[in-house]
């Protein structure tokens, strides 16, 4: 219980490497924040997850969903000790050859 009394937030926390690394953290007794866009994923990972985990629907690839976070956390009036940012895009292409498009679009993950 390394993390008693710390607030983690990761993004993309309902699923995959986020939802391991969100388990971690809640393991070590952080209160988690969890943030993806499926409501249902995301009460599927709080089940999963028991403890003070926190759910939170946001499109992080939106600045209106990026705000809502940052609006979230600031109304809770608790500050975040740890930020995962793991939600993210990968493009499985060289490098070179990334377009425009699909360096912006992040709604793709994998
Ligand atoms: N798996 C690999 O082999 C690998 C390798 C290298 C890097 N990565 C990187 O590691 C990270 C996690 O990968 P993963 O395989 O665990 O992915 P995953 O299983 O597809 O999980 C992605 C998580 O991110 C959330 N998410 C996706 N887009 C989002 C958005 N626009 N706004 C908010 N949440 C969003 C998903 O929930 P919702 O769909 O409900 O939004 C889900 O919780 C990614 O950044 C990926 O690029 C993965």
């Amino acid at each position: 219980m390394r993390l008693h009394n710390r607030r983690a937030l990761v993004t993309g926390g309902s699923d995959g490497i986020g939802l391991a690394i969100a388990e971690a953290f809640s393991r070590e007794g952080a209160d988690v924040l969890i943030v993806g866009r499926d409501t249902k994923k995301l009460d599927a990972a709080r089940k999963h997850l028991g403890g003070t985990i926190e759910t939170l629907s946001a499109d992080l690839a939106t600045s209106a969903g990026i705000a809502a976070v940052v609006e979230h956390v600031k109304k809770s009036g608790r500050p975040l000790d740890t930020l995962v940012n793991n939600a993210g895009v990968a493009f499985l292409v060289p490098f070179e050859i990334v377009s425009e498009e699909q360096s912006s679009s992040p709604s793709r993950s994998m």
